[in-house]
């Protein structure tokens, strides 16, 4: 009896043992390793449905603890985030955008259609001034995405010098006349938005062209302001845009090149943010992955024509789309945010810092409200999504040394269709401590990675994870912290290796001295 129980009990071990991965990972150090810019964990907002209005920005008025309008739950949410740039004001806005209707007395500012969301009424109250100040208050860096569009290479530069100007010339006194004397800071100036779509429905060459010559009057012969010009990139897999753009826009002229992919279940079905099943889920995974070959494809463009390494990758659109949430204003793109949107940043963020040496920037979109966000608010209420507990997470890679990654992921499998179930990725700050990020995408599946840490020099670790009881939770305003970052321990470390289980939809991150 006592025998047949024992064999029982070998063979539960077994297959409790089958259902759990094993996944060796190793580290490969070495001189050239890039620093994983602190750029790649940027955010974006738009002028686009409660974005900036009844987001951000509820005004000085407003019963809404805010400083000059804009909330301050949000600013103190964006601090803590160290969210180190923030992209304004679109989109498919900026194409429409005209920066002097945004600047002087507010009361005189005019409206206008905001034709690309919900066709709703812009009255200019959040202008630049409103958004250089907030990146100031949130010790971000401004990139402001300019309008090419529908504008003219005059008013272009004349935003240029108004915004980065000392006092002394037309465009900076009409600035000190608004209340701002000291010019800003700003180095982040992309060159349109989606040149080849609502910007213009442009061909590459003929954007190229338009490029050069607006990248040719924002700057002196030298480019003395130091400016950072970033062409309006490549939507998903279209290498003939970056190959154009690489071919012809002369390096003295471009410091970065932009690329955008969203993440969805079906560009034209896309399916609730939390009523989903396996399938979408799987399909939404696919679509997030799919960032490492398009970064690579791109990459390899650049490399041909930019064998330097000069020229920047800037993902500077990505995330999760889904259709609306019901009642609202399908112009707004107002979604919910689970823990399926947990595993697109996890992913996305690790494939980034793998390809630091040319992504060295990227944006979020968008920051409240819209879509992927980090921040969802009603009214007075205001919580924080899943998302952003990951972003949180994964902030102590920012300016950290890349610890290049190699190992074989075992498979998520999905009605005969299989996905790479485990990424990593691995740096060491400048305090010499290494964090090393994991994401198990498995819905059903535990995985147990064995981390061969010898070179890393690990004598203690400690670590956080976030997870939940089923991929469609999401944080509610009746229950803000349904889902947030726990401490983790189901980790040992014996003798150079550190074994982990991660458990199923979840992202770990470990930090190691
Ligand atoms: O982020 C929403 C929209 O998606 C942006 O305005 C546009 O650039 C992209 O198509």
């Amino acid at each position: 009896m006592l025998r047949v129980k024992a064999g029982i009990l070998v063979l539960v071990l077994c297959f409790v043992q089958n259902m759990i991965s094993q996944t060796k990972v190793s580290f490969e150090q070495s001189d050239s390793d890039p620093l994983i810019s602190k750029h790649i964990y940027g955010h974006f907002a738009e002028h686009l449905g409660r974005c900036i209005y009844d987001g951000f920005y509820v005004g000085e008025d407003s019963s809404i603890p805010n400083t000059n309008g804009v909330r301050n739950d949000i600013i103190e949410a964006l601090k803590a985030l160290k969210i180190p740039n923030l992209r304004w004001p679109g989109g498919c806005f900026a194409d429409t955008y005209h920066w002097k209707d945004g600047v002087g007395p507010k009361e005189d500012r005019p409206t206008m259609v905001n034709k690309w969301w919900g066709g709703v009424v812009e009255d200019n109250s959040f202008g630049t001034h409103d958004f250089l100040n907030l990146c100031e208050v949130l010790g971000t860096e401004p990139y402001l995405a300019a309008n090419v569009g529908s504008s003219t290479v005059q008013e272009f530069t004349e935003y240029t010098q108004y915004v980065t100007r000392e006092v002394g010339v037309p465009m900076s006194d009409y600035r000190a006349e608004n209340g701002r004397k000291e010019p800003w800071k700003v180095t982040f100036w992309g060159v349109g938005n989606e040149m080849w779509g609502c910007g213009g429905n442009m061909r590459p060459e003929h954007y190229a062209d338009i490029y050069r010559q607006y990248a040719t009057f924002m700057t002196d012969w030298t480019n003395s302001d130091g400016m950072f010009r970033i062409a309006s990139g490549a939507n998903v897999a279209d290498y003939h845009w970056t190959e154009v753009l690489m071919r012809d826009i002369p390096k003295s002229l471009i410091e970065g090149v932009a690329l955008h992919s969203y993440s969805f279940v079906e560009w034209d079905e896309k399916g609730s943010s939390t009523k989903f099943d396996e399938s979408q889920y799987f399909s939404t995974m696919q679509t997030a992955l799919k960032m490492e070959e398009l970064v690579d494809k791109h990459a390899a463009i650049m490399d041909k024509y930019d064998p330097e390494n000069e020229i920047a990758l800037v993902v500077d659109e990505w995330g999760g789309w889904y259709e609306v949430e019901e009642g609202t204003n399908p112009g707004f793109l107002y979604q919910q945010n689970t823990m399926r949107d947990a595993m697109i940043a996890g992913i996305t963020l690790n494939i980034f810092n793998n390809r630091a040496d040319r992504v060295k920037m990227a944006n979020l979109a968008q920051t409240v409200n819209v879509l992927q966000a980090v921040i969802l608010t009603d009214g007075d209420k205001m919580l924080l999504t899943p998302t952003y507990h990951v972003l949180k997470m994964y902030n102590v890679h920012q300016n950290a040394t890349l610890i290049p990654v190699k190992f074989e992921s075992p498979s998520y499998e999905f009605k005969g269709e299989t996905l790479p179930a485990i990424s990593i990725s691995a740096s060491k700050d400048q305090q010499g401590k290494k964090h090393l990020s994991l994401v198990n995408i498995d819905s059903k599946k535990s995985n147990e990675v064995e981390l061969d840490v010898e070179a890393l020099g690990f004598k203690k670790v400690s670590g956080t994870i976030l997870k939940s009881g089923k991929l469609q939770d999401h944080n509610t305003f009746d229950s803000p912290n349904q889902i947030t970052p726990q401490e983790f321990g189901d980790f040992k470390l014996k003798k150079g290796k550190l074994t982990v289980t991660l458990p199923p939809f979840s992202v770990v991150v470990l930090e190691g001295e």
